[in-house]
């Protein structure tokens, strides 16, 4: 899939943020929601999705599999069950999500091939876990010219314990086991909301699921599931990446739609003296002085901090005055927007799992690149805050989370815009 790798942003920083933000449908929640349209043969819609490129490429999968997908507005209908069973190659490696596929093309046509899935450029990302998983339901694995093959003709309820709380291994297993017969037991599944919001849309499909937001997810296989509507919760590391630009640049910012029980460790970070968060009917209202304070964070599964903003609180730690430190714990390597960083002028010392800013309260307009989705966020706060201009290349990656990133922040007053498309 092309991409519009040439687009620039061209960033004029020292704005204030002020006025309103919605907050949408999550892409985490989004992607697996669109793969789960494939267990039913009648429509599935799913309202107030983003427009994003990982939501487009999705759909293309899915189109590719015999599934047709259509979008109205905001809403995204899939209907047709699943009549391929294979991720088309050329589409599997653009985007981990692809992952997703396995559990629906197994369950629908008892064979499921998938090509390395692909994906942001932070870490292995084997699929492991989400294999042990589907064999304890009874799959069959096996590598054949390149491509991991699952085959089942029937699925088993069984207890699957995970090593790891895998974000997507608990979605894909969660799918595959709405058709293993009798109970099934995921203990130790991952509790991000976006796992809510799958198992929600299940239940709506005739699942019998439960346990969501806890360790031990419990599903009674159902066999073929039908249609259903429902709305992906919203985007809380959009929502968190505009709190945290407006916690460098200053300002005043209205969020609509966020969930403040998503926010937590993010929050935890961003209040300090010089800030102020109300709530009223739902908004957010978040005001601040635009002077950051250092901190340190450990990325890790929900609620821990999460391992999607380490790069923008980067950016924020760089305009604190005083040492901060992360410590990622999810991927292990996360830390490509340091270099980026340190073009604007930015002190970072990286050594494992860890980084460590020198924030000197300010950086400098610099030309930068985007290595990865939020990485490019990261750049888009430093730019935002940073004395000059910069110009940030490898949009595309920011493209593949963020809805026109420059006319989110451009609503808000900031000076940046949209080059080279
Ligand atoms: C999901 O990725 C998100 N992507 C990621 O968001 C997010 O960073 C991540 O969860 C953690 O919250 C989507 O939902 C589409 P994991 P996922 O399986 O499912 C290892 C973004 O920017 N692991 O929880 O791939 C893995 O290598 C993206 O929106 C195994 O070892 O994350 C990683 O180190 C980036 N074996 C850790 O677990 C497995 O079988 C967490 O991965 C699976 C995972």
């Amino acid at each position: 899939m092309k991409r519009e790798r040439e687009a620039r942003l061209v960033v004029r920083g020292g704005k204030k943020l002020l006025g309103d933000v919605t907050v949408h449908g999550a892409k985490n929640a989004v992607l697996p929601m669109l793969a789960a349209g494939m267990l039913s043969d009648e429509p599935v819609t799913l309202t107030d999705c983003p427009r994003i490129t990982d939501v487009e490429d999705m759909a293309t999968m899915l189109g590719a599999l015999g599934c047709a997908v259509t979008r109205e507005g905001r809403s995204m209908t899939v209907c047709g069950g699943c009549l391929g069973s294979e991720t088309p190659a050329e589409l599997a490696g653009v985007m981990r999500s692809s992952v997703f596929m396995l559990a629906p093309m197994l369950v629908r046509t008892g064979e499921a091939r998938m090509h390395a899935p692909g994906g942001c450029r932070i870490g292995a990302r084997p699929t492991d876990i989400h294999l042990d998983g589907l064999r304890r339901l009874g799959a069959k694995i096996s590598e054949e010219d390149g491509c991991i093959v699952c085959r089942a003709d029937r699925l088993k309820g069984a207890d699957i314990v995970l090593r790891y709380p895998s974000v997507g291994a608990t979605e894909n297993l969660l799918m595959a086991a709405t058709a293993a017969e009798g109970r099934t037991r995921i203990i130790g599944a991952a509790r991000e909301p976006e796992i809510s919001s799958l198992a929600d849309l299940l239940r709506k499909m005739g699942a019998a699921v439960g346990g969501e937001g806890t360790p031990v997810l419990t599903v009674e296989g159902a066999g073929r599931l039908s249609g259903a509507v429902a709305a992906p919760v919203p985007d809380r590391i959009v929502a968190a990446t505009v709190l945290t630009a407006v916690a460098v640049c200053g300002g005043k910012v209205a969020l609509s739609g966020a969930q403040i029980g998503h926010l937590g460790a993010v929050l935890s970070r961003l209040l300090s003296g010089g800030t102020r968060l109300t709530e009223h009917g739902g908004v957010l209202i978040f005001e601040s002085d635009g002077v950051p304070s250092p901190c340190r964070i450990e990325t890790g599964p929900y609620p821990l901090f999460p391992t999607d903003m380490q790069a923008p609180l980067m950016a924020y730690m760089c305009f604190a005055r005083g040492t901060s430190s992360v410590r990622e714990t999810v991927f292990e390597s996360r830390f490509a927007h340091a270099a980026e960083l340190a073009k604007m002028g930015a002190e970072i010392g990286v050594a494992g799992s860890y980084a460590f800013v020198n924030g000197r309260g300010e950086l400098k307009g610099a030309r930068v690149h985007a290595p990865d989705l939020r990485g490019g966020a990261g750049l888009v706060i430093a730019a935002l805050a940073a004395e000059g201009e910069s110009v940030i290349s490898g949009v595309g990656h920011i493209d593949r989370g963020y809805e026109r990133i420059e006319e989110l922040f451009s609503s808000l007053g900031a000076d940046i815009v949209r080059t080279g498309e």
